[in-house]
């Protein structure tokens, strides 16, 4: 079996904790049983306007959340997308052979245009990117949340299609979702899923946020009008919580329901708060230690580098070799 895996996050925005329990969180709990990658896809990030400083520190603060959140720069190999060119130049092969309609039919695509003025090609074309950055590195396994399973099938779309017209180069990756908390909602509005751009001030925990903000964040978190835990059958809002906690508790539904079944709702969002707490502090307290001297961060992400690009020279070398692209 394939034993690499490749994931990747975009530096926009603040890393919230649907970002930890959808995907840091497993990415952490695979990465000694696999041969892990794990990409801060800046190339992403432009397909809507970043502001070029803030897009820079970003980018660094993501790899040292990375570290922060557990993954292990000795073992895992963490780097930046534009410094390793092949993922363009794969990603350009895939635009052409990648039919307008399947992208056009993204719903992530949908949603985010649907917020522009004026629609930049790239983002029609993200995907594309995306099964680009995942496939340079015939990654077998991809774990992500909840709402990039589109875009990963739209990957194993694009792989056999290349290998269809090509000759078989490519594997097709497996989707990898968390068993709980593949999809955390927004605690303000908990049919939505909780997002880095969402505007509501009520809407995510973030992954830096201070253990005060976090509990009054939860006591504000949507529920519904019962007076407690209805486990069997809770609201979106209670259930969102149930999820959270379940997802940083790593325990069984037995327990969960043990413990919360008719829970009042200012005792249960008190435990809630506080399982967040307990696993965030730890993490921000080595996230300081990262920043305050990013020469470290630096010569990870380039070490990463590094360690990835003869994987992606010797695919882009195969790829040239089935297109005809020219050698000389
Ligand atoms: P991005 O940066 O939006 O999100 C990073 C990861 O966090 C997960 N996630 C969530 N999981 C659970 N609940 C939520 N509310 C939630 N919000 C976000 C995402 O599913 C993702 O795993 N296109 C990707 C980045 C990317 C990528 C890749 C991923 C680029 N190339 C190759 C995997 C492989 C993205 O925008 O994720």
């Amino acid at each position: 079996m394939n034993k690499r895996i490749f994931s990747g996050m975009q530096p926009t925005g603040d890393l919230h904790i649907g970002n930890y329990l959808g995907a840091l969180k497993t990415w952490a709990r695979m990465q000694y049983d696999y041969e892990p990658i794990f990409c801060i896809v800046d190339q992403h990030a432009i397909t809507v306007y970043q502001d070029p400083a803030e897009l820079q520190r970003k980018t660094e603060d993501v790899a040292a959340l990375y570290i922060a959140a557990g993954i292990d720069p000795e073992h895992s190999a963490i780097f930046v997308q534009s410094t390793v060119p092949a993922h363009v130049e794969l990603a350009w092969v895939f635009t052409c052979i990648t039919p307008f309609g399947w992208l056009n039919r993204m719903t992530q695509f949908k949603a985010k245009s649907g917020q522009q003025e004026s629609v930049g090609t790239g983002l029609l074309c993200y995907p594309a990117l995306m099964a680009a950055d995942i496939l340079l590195y015939q990654a077998g396994i991809v774990p992500v949340g909840e709402d990039q399973a589109q875009h990963l099938e739209l990957t194993r779309d694009i792989s056999q299609r290349f290998n269809a017209l090509y000759g078989e180069t490519f594997v097709v990756p497996e989707t990898r979702l968390p068993v709980v908390g593949a999809r955390i909602m927004g605690l303000d509005e908990p049919a939505e899923k909780m997002s880095k751009s969402a505007p509501g001030a009520n809407h995510a925990v973030g992954l830096l946020d201070p253990p005060n903000r976090i509990k009054k964040l939860i006591s504000r978190a949507v529920t519904d009008s019962k007076p407690g835990v209805d486990f069997e059958d809770p609201g979106a809002g209670v259930r969102n919580l149930l999820n959270i906690y379940q997802a940083f508790a790593d325990v069984t539904n037995d327990e969960m329901k043990e413990k919360f079944d008719g829970m009042r709702y200012g005792d249960f969002k008190k435990t809630v708060a506080e399982m967040i707490v307990s696993h965030l502090e730890p993490m921000q307290k080595k996230y300081e230690e990262l920043t305050a001297d990013r020469d470290v961060i630096r010569g990870i992400l380039k070490k990463g580098a590094e360690r990835v690009t003869p994987i992606a020279h010797a695919t882009m070398d195969l790829v040239r070799e089935r297109t005809g692209l020219y050698r000389g």
